[in-house]
């Protein structure tokens, strides 16, 4: 979900829209805002993407000095304008949005229903401005009464709220992001810096236990009853890096960044420096555990075939399924979490579990203050500027890189095999883009039963990231599998209206074509993606997917970039809504 409030000398309504907008890829499904104008609290929301509310609102042509904004994603409830937010108190005399989940909403329900609350929403959220109401009743203030009611919430929140009367914005978090950024003449409290770069690039980043009240004259962050003083910070990000660019979808665009995402993470930390983390980091670790989700999981895979072959011990792990028990973590272990957004509520919870068994912890991202950067000991950021689809696709390279340089850091110059060479990636990666016959394949096997994507080595991350990216955006059944795992059950799947897509590396080779003849034998048509220079390949497969010339570790990346293009394409030759997959989130912010 996202979150976006204003309060300034102007109508505060074009930016809370546009803030929603920009915010969209946190979640989709129903939308609102509330104002405050001098009549009250008024609330616009709407079932659906922003669009039906930006069309609504902009029929009624409301105006405001303050007002909050909320994009949803559904947790508690259904997807419906009663169960979008902002929510009301019982009288209308207050407004709240809310990100996180609220775990004892159940027993301040029951509670404020006895006290004669009335809730219309299936939401945990409607507790909040319920709680706030029955606080002011008791005569404290707004400022008392948000309190109070906040320490009576168990659970994660980011949380923004609107009185009637007051020119004011009232905000807290605990567990989930929350970021105030100043402008000229206005305020902003968001989920995201994106909501409002338009408008300025001056941020202050919130800590948990936080509040803050904003007016068009300033703001104070506080702590319980103490008043914080937190860096006001410049973000590097420019409005137009988080548009779409011309392209027709930020997919798309994403795709095409890839080399300057790597030639920037290359200019960074190619010298071997890694200028962001503290050197006491790297002492003593012997071995590392990487935890996280979907893409970040499937780029931490990659990284642990690269540590390995630095001979450094590396194992990879689902997030959510880390977080399952707690893991015996001995003194030279560094538990990296991987992830673009820094906010994916399972990969913080790992965190947890590896700081609670001792472990040192380390966060790769992409967002500079994010959630993972603080709760860790130490951030290395893998600066491929935002990413908007919901989609990951420049993130998975980046971090990719990034975790091999960290390798190479780690391994030190005595170790087995060389760094990986990546300096030619940017170049390999733009000829991809400038030569890929991707469309021509999609077009081709459109309509298929299934799709299949299979490799060795890390030519097995890379199938397991085709067949993720293809499935989520394409809607079509894609799997993907360690080659060798396919005649261990998935090949009895394989039928004449299968499609294999086989990820050449260059190194084992020949047992990947052993599998692929097993595949054809079963009908299916595959299509190699490959460098070319194996004659044998290029006559077994039915198609072909060029990649340059590179060494298997950067091999595998080059090979993404053709199964990225290749989903794009068979998605947008089916319609689909590629920027924001049904049912699917950029930041899934619940366990
Ligand atoms: C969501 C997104 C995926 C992403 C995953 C992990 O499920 O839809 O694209 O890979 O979260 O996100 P993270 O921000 O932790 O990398």
């Amino acid at each position: 979900c996202g979150i976006i409030a204003r309060v300034g000398t102007e109508n505060a309504v074009p930016s809370l829209l546009k803030g929603l907008s920009n915010l969209e890829y946190r979640g989709y499904d129903s939308a609102g805002i509330a104002l405050s104008n001098g009549h009250g609290i008024e609330v616009f929301k709407r079932e659906g993407g922003i669009d039906r509310l930006v069309d609504h609102v902009t029929q009624l042509e409301p105006s405001t000095d303050v007002g909050i904004g909320h994009t949803r994603w559904s947790t508690h409830g259904p997807p419906t304008d009663v169960n979008a937010h902002p929510h009301t108190d019982c009288t209308g005399s207050l407004a709240v949005v809310h990100n996180g989940i609220i775990e004892n909403h159940d027993a301040l329900r029951s509670r404020l229903e006895a006290a004669g609350h009335e809730f219309r929403s299936d939401t945990d959220t409607e507790v909040v401005p319920h709680l706030i109401e029955e606080h002011l009743s008791t005569g404290r203030s707004t400022t008392e009464a948000f309190h109070a009611a906040l320490a009576e919430l168990s659970g994660s929140y980011a949380i923004a709220m609107i009185h009637e009367g007051e020119t004011a914005i009232y905000a807290a978090r605990n567990g989930s992001p929350m970021v105030l950024g100043i402008a000229d003449g206005a305020l902003f409290v968001a989920s995201d810096v994106p909501a409002f770069l338009e408008f300025t690039d001056r941020v202050v980043y919130l800590e948990d236990g936080h509040a803050v009240r904003a007016t068009p004259d300033g703001y104070t962050i506080t702590e319980g009853d103490e008043v914080v003083h937190r860096p006001v910070r410049t973000v590097d990000w420019t409005a137009e890096a988080a548009e779409k660019g011309g392209y027709d979808h930020y997919m798309i665009k994403e795709i095409h960044e890839q080399p300057t995402a790597i030639r920037q993470i290359l200019e960074c930390h190619g010298s071997g420096e890694l200028t962001d983390l503290d050197p006491g980091t790297l002492e003593g670790v012997e071995e590392v555990q990487f935890v996280a989700c979907g893409t970040s999981y499937h780029a931490a895979l990659y990284g642990s075939y690269v540590f390995a072959e630095r001979g450094i011990p590396a194992s990879t792990h689902l997030a959510s399924e880390y977080a399952t028990h707690e893991r015996p973590v001995g003194e030279g272990m560094l538990v990296v979490a991987v992830t673009q957004s820094g906010e994916t509520a399972d990969t913080l919870a790992a965190i947890e579990t590896a700081q609670r068994a001792g472990a040192r912890t380390l966060a790769v991202t992409n967002v500079v203050g994010s959630s993972a950067s603080r709760v860790c000991d130490d951030a290395l950021y893998i600066r491929a500027g935002p990413e908007i689809g919901v989609a990951a696709t420049k993130t998975f390279s980046s971090q990719v890189v990034a975790l091999s340089l960290f390798a190479d850091r780690l391994a030190g110059e005595d170790s087995p095999g060389g760094p990986v060479a990546f300096d030619s990636l940017p170049w390999g990666i733009q000829r991809i883009l400038d030569t890929s016959r991707s469309r021509d394949v999609a077009e081709r096997y459109r309509g298929r039963d299934a799709f299949f994507f299979i490799g060795r080595g890390v030519g097995y991350p890379v199938a397991l990231e085709g067949a993720l990216k293809f499935k989520e955006i394409s809607y079509e059944h894609a799997e993907g599998f360690a080659a060798g795992e396919l005649k261990h059950g998935p090949l009895a799947l394989v039928t004449p209206a299968s499609v294999v897509f086989a990820v050449f590396t260059g190194r084992d080779d020949e047992k990947l074509l052993g599998n692929v003849r097993e595949a054809q034998t079963r009908g299916a048509t595959v299509v190699a993606i490959t460098d070319g220079t194996n004659e044998e390949v290029l006559r077994q497969a039915d198609d072909v997917l060029f990649v340059p010339e590179s060494e298997p570790a950067v091999a595998g990346l080059l090979a993404n970039v053709q199964l990225q293009l290749i989903s794009y394409h068979a998605a947008a030759l089916l319609g689909r809504p590629i920027d924001k997959p049904r049912n699917l989130a950029k930041s899934v912010t619940v366990e």
